[in-house]
């Protein structure tokens, strides 16, 4: 891998193919991620051809970082994407692995023990010895962070997890982590889309009267940029909780005309420039994507080349039904 000014140059042995993505430093960590996360939580949807074609698909272009979670399909996610890569020492070494843990059926769970039990469960899974990050999936209301600090430490120093970071977590319960956890938090994996960009409209319409001004996260958004904690948009395409996509669907007619006028004046899909949305803003983050169909792969990855103008930026927010005080 040869890293050359925030471009990420691979030379695959396995197809010879040569890509080039934007990266950017993982918080404040010093590790260099493409923009575009591959999220595998829908992998088990295909066959194990399929799945080998999309691995090396996503590394041919580039897009060596993979997003896991210990529950996505009860650990067969895990198990697919290791096969699926035919993981080794080599190829470990260019891949970047991020997985989550903390969710438990009925409950959440960030006690040291379900935190050591589960990342031991997922290195069997991936193959691997190590995760380069670990993340708290979803906010455990009876968290005790001196035992979360104590679960951190122990998967650092056995060299288990190189990074730490969290999900769907707001600044307060980041601040209450920090406390005790020595490592960075480096990530901080939230839902955001076009259609789903409440964090943006509350820091937009503040102290108004109306419905965007309410701050659901306790703002997160500048929180994160504040302290250098790197934005993971899950879900970059559904609108509400999993309830469909955004793009061409008949719900939001002025938002798919704008991004489709924006994709013929920029030669790319409607799929690249729902993600350039993302990338376009300043808080440097780096969208998970969940799509398993090899073209909108590409293109969602090729979105690290586009530079949306503020006004294309702000035309597509206000189209999707976004209102400006
Ligand atoms: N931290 C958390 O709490 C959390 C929660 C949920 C997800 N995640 C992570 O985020 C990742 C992405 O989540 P997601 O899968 O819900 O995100 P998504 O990228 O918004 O949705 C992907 C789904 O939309 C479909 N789709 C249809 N048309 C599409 C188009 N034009 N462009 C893109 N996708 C289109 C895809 O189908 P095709 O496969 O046919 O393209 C796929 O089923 C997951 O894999 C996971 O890693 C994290």
């Amino acid at each position: 891998m040869i890293v050359c000014d925030k471009i990420i140059m691979f030379v695959y042995p396995i197809t010879g193919g040569a890509s080039l993505v934007r990266t950017i430093k993982l918080g404040t960590s010093q590790l260099d991620v493409p923009v575009v996360a591959v999220g595998c939580m829908r992998i088990n949807s295909l066959d194990k051809k399929q799945a080998e074609q999309f691995v090396q698909t996503a590394l041919d272009e580039g897009a060596n970082f993979f997003d896991h979670a210990d529950i996505y399909g009860g650990g067969s996610c895990e198990e697919i994407f290791a096969d699926a890569i035919h993981m080794n020492e080599d190829i470990r070494e260019k891949i970047i692995l991020q997985s989550k843990c903390g969710i438990r059926k009925g409950m959440f769970d960030f006690s040291k023990e379900h935190i050591l039990d589960s990342v031991d469960g997922i290195l069997q899974r991936l193959k691997t010895d190590y995760l380069d990050v670990l993340l708290l999936h979803r906010p455990d209301a009876l968290v005790e962070p001196e035992e979360v600090a104590e679960a951190f430490d122990l998967l650092e120093s056995s060299g288990k997890v190189r990074h730490f970071g969290i999900s769907n977590q707001n600044p307060m319960q980041i601040q209450l982590l920090q406390k005790f956890v020595k490592q960075p938090l480096v990530a901080n994996q939230l839902q955001l889309s076009i259609t789903n960009a409440t964090m943006i409209s509350s820091g937009i319409n503040v102290n108004m009267l109306n419905e965007s001004a309410v701050n659901r996260d306790g703002s997160i958004l500048d929180f994160c940029r504040l302290h250098d904690i790197t934005i993971q948009p899950w879900s970059p395409f559904q609108y509400g909780f999993f309830e469909g996509v955004f793009l061409g669907n008949e719900k939001f007619p002025e938002l798919n005309q704008t991004i489709d006028e924006i994709a013929t004046k920029y030669e790319v899909s409607n799929t690249t420039i729902a993600i350039a949305w993302l990338l376009r803003h300043p808080a440097k983050m780096q969208p998970v994507i969940g799509t398993m169909n090899i073209g909108r792969l590409k293109d969602c990855i090729r979105a690290s080349e586009i530079t949306l103008t503020r006004e294309e930026w702000y035309s597509i927010y206000r189209d999707a039904g976004n209102i400006l005080p």
